[in-house]
């Protein structure tokens, strides 16, 4: 019989014995004269419209398949995608809409290069440059670094006195927000913990009586990354910024371009306030739907990393949060490349639409 060391060996994530980074070129470099220009307003042509939506390329290769949760969250082992082809890459834009969030673990995606890696996750959009987040120490501005450890608190200390519980969807007070986006673990605490959090919009707004739905539809809110700025300046020294402040307004209900689902998209982190409302309606509503989202564990999942996982989520039908969960001083590190997408389609109201009476949950209950 095993020993518990032996067993807690056997989960113990790689690092290397000296304490160095298993992935040095890709330390975080901040570059005080960097400036980043906007992207200007583009055509997207989502690449999910291609798909063939048996997925014979994407799934060619794969050997198990399952979801994490009834909401949100698959699992696909036996793909490497690195090797996927154009229509592969096509596929798996569809599978994320439809799944939110696709998890891929001992992938060689972090071995590729930054070129090889631009070109994969650019099928999906445009790259995002982020406007104060570091980039690698050996190149490439579209890459973003997320980096905790001792030897740089940045993170730790910017969460300090708050919670590291945020649920957002990255960069949403752009004019065209993200859409099929890659993270790729390059190295984990070394036990447990630094796991993200996804929950799935469409799920979150379903779950709303079809009343309060169409009570939505048709608002208009208003996100700014203002907060995320001060706070970055606040950090002292080490703040900077390479981007004004940015700020949006997208429809609260927004419609997927390629699967036609309807997604609550507000969130916490960026969203200010409701378009036409007085401030404490505002408030009042989103409010409402921040717990909403928040406390909503049944349409959440949670994804845990090892070096080489790649997570590939779609960002118009989820939110997501970090978890800042492990102890201070350990090292996680990977990276973020964004597509950004269309501008965010707005759900119509539909006058009658009898959803309430499709819904046998809801009729068995007496709800419509
Ligand atoms: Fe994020």
């Amino acid at each position: 019989m095993p020993s518990l060391s032996d067993l807690t060996k056997a989960v113990i994530r790689e690092k290397k014995q000296d304490g160095s980074p298993l992935y040095p070129d890709y330390m975080p470099f901040y570059d005080p004269l960097e400036k980043v220009e906007d992207i200007g307003s583009f055509e997207h042509h989502d690449p999910g419209h291609r798909a063939d939506p048996t997925f014979p390329n994407l799934l060619k290769n794969a050997t198990k398949f399952y979801d994490l949760s009834p909401n949100v969250g698959t699992e696909i082992e036996g793909v490497q995608l690195s090797q996927l082809t154009q229509s592969g890459l096509d596929e798996l834009a569809l599978l994320a809409a439809q799944c939110g969030a696709l998890v891929f673990r001992s992938q060689d995606f972090a071995d590729i290069g930054f070129s090889a890696q631009k070109r994969i996750v650019s099928h999906f959009g445009p790259l995002h440059v982020h406007g104060w987040a570091p980039h690698p120490d050996a190149g490439s501005h579209e890459h973003m670094i997320i980096y905790d450890h001792a030897s740089d608190l940045r993170v730790r200390r910017s969460w300090r006195g708050r919670s590291p519980i945020q649920w957002h969807t990255d960069q949403s007070p752009e004019q065209q927000p993200p859409g099929t986006t890659f993270i790729c673990m390059l190295e984990s605490p070394a036990q447990a913990g630094g796991d993200t959090l996804i929950s799935s919009s469409v799920a979150a707004f379903k779950a709303l009586s079809p009343r309060f739905r169409k009570r939505l539809e048709g608002l208009q809110a208003v996100h700014s990354n203002n907060d995320g700025v001060k706070q970055e300046m606040k950090n002292g020294e080490q703040a900077v910024m390479r981007r004004q402040e940015l700020e949006a307004v997208h429809p609260v209900v927004r419609v997927h371009p390629v699967t036609g689902e309807k997604a609550l998209y507000v969130n916490p982190v960026y969203t200010k306030r409701i378009v036409g409302f007085d401030q404490e309606e505002s408030d009042y509503l989103l409010g409402f739907l921040f717990d909403h989202i928040a406390k909503r564990a049944d349409f959440q999942c949670r994804f845990r990393y090892e070096a080489g996982t790649v997570l590939v989520w779609d960002q118009r039908v989820t939110n997501h949060s970090q978890t800042l969960d492990y102890p201070a001083g350990e090292r996680r590190h990977a990276f973020r490349l964004t597509p950004l997408a269309e501008k965010p389609i707005p759900s119509m109201v539909e006058e009658d639409d009898g959803q309430c009476e499709k819904d046998e949950g809801r009729v068995s209950l007496g709800l419509c």
